[in-house]
């Protein structure tokens, strides 16, 4: 159990979120000083918990830290900052060994390290724990230290405002807040009120907690966000009526999992040289096409020709989950379709994870850090977390300050006054208009829903703040998608069909009007 709150409000760092980044960055700057972490739901929920491949890094045998920044290049289809890919990369091993030092065991093959397969990477290169549990695991062991630490914990609170010192002025005007030198402080709503933010879609892997809104709440507060048309689909939900959202992990398809028609035809080699293991976008939208074909609502994912493993073991929180649902993963197929589950865009970030907002870090998948381009390489986002978190706190351990440089192009944008009613016509309005396809009519449409939002409280409830954050948030969404006149990665125009490399081989930067 963490200590009470101090009562002069002062702490080297607050930390907004538990998930990955959240419980390490919050352990690695409790070094430096006295560090608040808030939550929105418990220590343990987040996103990362949910995540089964695992975590991506170039320490095997025949593998080499420039094949995977090849391929983590060739996913971000053109827009993948290689500066900051290469760091990613290159610290790959180094922050595996903090990992492990935080009590996170990977799992092993025999003596050496197992390292699974997913999508678009030419080798097997992703580390994982407990099978499919990784996520799990990795959250129980940070968590566990961050209880047994110095750290502050404040569980179900939500921040409603990033405050500024002197002048910098947050969207809405700062209750009386704590400081957090250098430069930035959290407004809070305590524990009341709904948990979750509501993931931003109708179909998502991600549970309610997940990130959106905290988008919004930096962009109000000066930060510049950028490439938020970039939202990658996973190809494989499970979809059966009545079941939870739930991730069937690519990393089946890396041990040799095919996803069949309701024919039976193993399709994917008609769409791509890598087949089942094509990117995420293009097998999404080939298992669209299908199910169009086929006026069906999911594909199968046959998982009875697994060439190495056995499922229940490699693959033990995946076949419950299946089991539970009537299904045997040696013996049935599973009924699958694509879902909204990362987004690559978010808060502009250097390499320091500083933000354009003088003493506001972001790391995590609420960071854009140009790492994952227009499209993210399996697996390599929980590596980015612990990166760009172990330097963010080096940064601030080296006196910490300064800003990021704003962008010369960033566009001056001004959100809509009123907020969605609820979370629910958020995730309709983004799933229906700003989805796996997108046309200019449809997102222009969303915009036109946007535009009659009219809820405004003179003194949101921790339940409005959140739904006006997650409005700002869709509306950028939808603004980024429907101005990018191409396809590129996740983002794909049924009106624009084809890559512009000259009008578009470029990241949209956005900030806030006034
Ligand atoms: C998966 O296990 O398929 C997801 C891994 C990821 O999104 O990085």
């Amino acid at each position: 159990m963490s200590d009470p709150p101090r009562a002069d409000g002062q702490y080297r760092a607050i930390v907004i979120g538990s998930g990955m980044a959240g419980l390490f960055a919050a352990l690695e700057a409790s070094a430096l000083g006295p560090v608040l972490l808030v939550t929105k739901a418990e220590l343990h929920e987040g996103s990362t918990r949910h995540a089964q491949g695992g975590i991506a890094a170039a320490i095997g045998p025949d593998d080499s830290t420039d094949q995977h920044l090849a391929d983590t290049i060739a996913a971000g289809a053109g827009l993948v900052d290689e500066e900051m890919a290469r760091i990613l990369v290159e610290s790959a091993p180094r922050r595996i060994r903090d990992l492990e030092q935080y009590g996170v065991s990977f799992d092993s093959a025999g003596e050496a390290r197992a390292f699974g397969r997913e999508g678009a990477h030419r080798n097997a290169r992703v580390l994982h724990a407990r099978g499919d549990r990784t996520g799990a695991a990795i959250t129980s062991a940070l968590a566990q230290q961050v209880e047994e630490g110095k750290v502050i914990v404040r569980e179900h609170t939500l921040a409603t405002d990033i405050l500024l010192e002197a002048g910098g002025g947050g969207a809405d005007p700062p209750p009386p807040a704590p400081a957090a030198p250098p430069g930035a402080g959290a407004g809070a709503r305590g524990p009341r009120g709904r948990g979750g933010g509501g993931a931003a879609f109708s179909h998502t892997t991600n549970p309610p907690v997940a990130p959106g809104d905290g988008i919004g709440l930096a962009f109000g507060a000066g930060a510049e966000v950028s490439d938020l048309e970039f939202y990658q689909f996973h190809p494989t939900a499970f979809r059966q009526e009545g079941a939870p959202p739930f991730l069937i992990s690519e990393a089946l398809r890396g041990e040799g999992a095919v996803l069949r028609n309701d024919g039976g035809e193993a399709f994917m080699p008609r769409y791509h040289e890598l087949a089942d293991l094509a990117p995420r976008d293009v097998v999404a939208r080939a298992m669209v096409a299908e199910m169009r074909a086929s006026a069906s609502d999911h594909v199968w994912l046959d998982c009875t020709a697994l060439q190495r493993v056995d499922p229940y073991e490699r693959f033990p929180g995946i076949a419950a989950f299946c089991r539970e649902h009537g299904i045997d993963l040696q013996r049935d197929p599973v009924p699958v379709a694509p879902a909204a589950h990362y987004i690559m865009g978010g808060v502009c970030t250097d390499s320091w994870g500083r933000t354009t907002v003088p003493g506001l870090y972001a790391c995590g998948e609420i960071a854009a850090t140009g790492v994952h381009g227009a499209n993210r390489l399996a697996s390599n986002s929980l590596l980015e977390t612990v990166v760009f978190a172990k330097r963010a706190v080096e940064h601030l351990a080296n006196g910490g300050g300064g800003a990021m440089a704003g962008c010369p192009d960033s566009t001056s944008f001004a959100p809509t006054e009123g907020a969605p009613r609820d979370h629910a016509d958020v995730r309709r309005l983004l799933w229906e208009h700003a989805g796996i396809e997108r046309s200019g009519e449809s997102l222009q449409a969303g915009l036109e829903t946007v535009a009659g939002w009219t809820d405004t409280e003179p003194e949101p409830s921790r339940e409005g703040h959140e739904r006006r954050w997650l409005g700002v948030f869709a509306e950028l969404l939808l603004t980024a998608a429907l101005r990018r006149e191409e396809s590129r990665g996740a983002h794909y125009r049924t009106d624009f069909p084809e890559r512009n490399d000259d009008h578009w081989g470029r990241r949209q930067v956005f900030h806030r009007a006034g």
